[in-house]
């Protein structure tokens, strides 16, 4: 592989450890997975990371109620965080603690930086605080929000400290340059307008220590003041690269890792879009350190028509994700997320009813359906051996410019981080296949020896748009398109990057066997509780 291969950098958010893993998490982790997945097929250079937040003041107190210290209560979640990550077969190439060495030695570089800059300076804030989302409400806002939270509708703290602050105000017209010069730096657009609001409101200075707790990266020689937890959370996109350490300190993080940076994608709920939109740039700025390609905030997923909560008991939590998996399976559930989830700038419903009825008609009713059919065909009229393509067409089918523009759609959605657009179409080819044998109706042609080539023509189109529909799905359904890829016969490694070349009309070889196997994904039928 060559040193210049294109690279792709995607990020989630790191997760909090006061909270356990649930259908969010989960949700974020599976739109970066999908989309690292898709491009190291496609042959790019793919870093993609996700990791725990694990200072602050939630942190500190949710310890402190179980009884048990900090780090401890870090280290039992993030080992959660990790196992869920496994159990969900994600590829994330890092995990990132806050509390890790690696990355604290490096924040503090960024901070003294920062203070030798003034770009840190030392005030009094007083003033609003949320403490769930460890932000800072300037007045006016705290008011409009009736001094409640406006996420989590709870009190706002007040609060009056000697802090650090970070000269956020300074940064104000070359955010303006950046939102006009790189308009595709936040997405949804309706995110970016949100944000352009904020600029209008004008920036002001943001308080970057606490010194009401302890439990955070420690000021460099001001221990009294420890850093405030999102400074020291969005600085994971780039430790965890290594871009704040010495020439000599490689063993703490690979050197080569630096070749990563700017990130392509950094995806996050948009409950946190200040943060990544307009402070995380302006402290790469004052860092003199290149900007991300796209922030982009997605939307809340809620549960059966209300937002989840504890209180109303209906979380779509581990065990309640664990269910889905063992009915629908594993891909069934990556799939439901990545095609009806909340990429866009509305919430989305997760309902069970909507969730069979996803996986009935575009995974048991056309894929896996149209996979058996196919291939039972050619078990039962060429004993399972791919046909000759041969040279017959039908009218309005022309299966490779078809497969073509299925193709670069699939590639250009998937860069833009379209999935469901992107899996649309992937999945229209297989709408196509279905479309095809109802028209030319094969079953009957077989009865009729002198179509034997046209029925060979016919099966084997069917087929090779099958085997090319599923190298673009694999990225969605890792599991059941290898299984899919045992009955078309191929052998496909996605670690070698060649996904275009395999895409290429007609590399389903002739005289390929292909095999007969288990329904990919059963119909299912919900039972009826008495
Ligand atoms: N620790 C911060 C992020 C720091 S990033 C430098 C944090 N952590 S969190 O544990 O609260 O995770 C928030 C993320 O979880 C959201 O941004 C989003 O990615 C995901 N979700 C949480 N609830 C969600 C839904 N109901 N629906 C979809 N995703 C949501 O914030």
């Amino acid at each position: 592989m060559s040193a210049s291969r294109r690279t792709f950098y995607i990020t989630t958010p790191i997760y909090y450890v006061n909270d356990r893993p649930h259908i969010g998490h989960s949700y974020t982790t599976t739109v970066c997975d999908v989309a690292a997945r898709f491009h190291r097929f496609l042959g790019l250079d793919v870093f993609f990371l996700t990791g725990t937040d694990e200072h602050g003041v939630k942190v500190e107190k949710s310890a402190a109620e179980r009884g048990v210290s900090p780090q401890a209560l870090a280290d039992q979640n993030a080992a959660e965080f990790q196992r869920v990550l496994q159990m969900l077969d994600f590829t994330n190439d890092d995990f990132i603690r806050t509390t890790q060495p690696r990355h604290t030695l490096q924040v503090e570089r960024f901070v003294q930086r920062l203070i030798a800059s003034g770009d840190i300076y030392l005030g009094q804030y007083e003033g609003w605080y949320d403490e769930g989302q460890e932000e800072f409400v300037p007045d006016t806002r705290a008011k409009d929000q009736d001094y409640k939270s406006a996420v989590s509708g709870k009190p706002l703290v007040r609060m009056r400290e000697d802090n650090y602050f970070f000269r956020l105000s300074a940064y104000q017209q070359r955010l303006e340059q950046l939102y006009d010069q790189q308009p595709e730096f936040v997405r949804p657009e309706a995110r970016r307008n949100e944000m352009l609001g904020r600029l209008r409101d004008g920036l002001q200075d943001v308080p970057v220590t606490r010194t009401s707790f302890t439990w955070g990266i420690p000021i460099p020689g001001q221990d009294r003041h420890v850093l405030w937890v999102w400074l020291d959370a969005l600085s994971n996109y780039v430790t965890a690269l290594g871009l704040g350490l010495e020439p000599h300190e490689t063993d703490l993080v690979p050197r080569d890792r630096a070749r990563f940076w700017p990130a392509d994608y950094h995806v996050i709920g948009k409950e946190i879009l200040f943060f990544h939109a307009i402070f995380w740039p302006a402290m790469l700025m004052a860092l003199d350190l290149p900007l991300p390609r796209c922030v982009y905030a997605h939307s809340f997923w809620i549960s059966e028509g209300r937002k989840m909560s504890k209180s109303l008991g209906n979380f779509i939590d581990l065990p309640t994700i664990q269910g889905y998996i063992d009915s629908f399976s594993l891909d069934a559930f990556r799939w439901f997320l990545i095609t009806q989830g909340p990429l866009g700038s509305t919430d989305t419903d997760f309902a069970r009813a909507k969730f069979i009825e996803v996986y009935n008609s575009d995974l048991a009713n056309t894929l896996g359906n149209s996979l058996s059919r196919v291939v039972n065909m050619i078990g039962k009229y060429f004993d399972g051996r791919a046909p000759e393509p041969g040279s017959h067409t039908i009218e309005g089918f022309d299966w490779p410019s078809i497969t073509r523009t299925a193709v670069d759609h699939t590639i250009a959605a998937m860069a833009r981080l379209e999935l469901s657009e992107a899996m649309d179409a992937a999945l229209g080819l297989v709408r196509q296949v279905d479309a095809f044998i109802d028209a030319t109706r094969p079953f009957t042609m077989a009865k009729d020896e002198s179509q034997r080539e046209q029925l060979a023509a016919v099966l084997y189109q069917c087929a090779e748009t099958l085997r090319i529909a599923s190298m673009l799905l694999w990225c969605a359904l890792p599991n059941k398109i290898e299984q899919a890829w045992r009955m078309l016969g191929q052998s496909v490694e996605p670690a070698a990057g060649n996904l275009r070349d395999l895409c290429t009309w007609g590399g389903l070889k002739p005289g390929t066997m292909l095999t007969r196997g288990d329904a990919l994904f059963p119909r299912y039928a919900e039972q009826k509780s008495e």
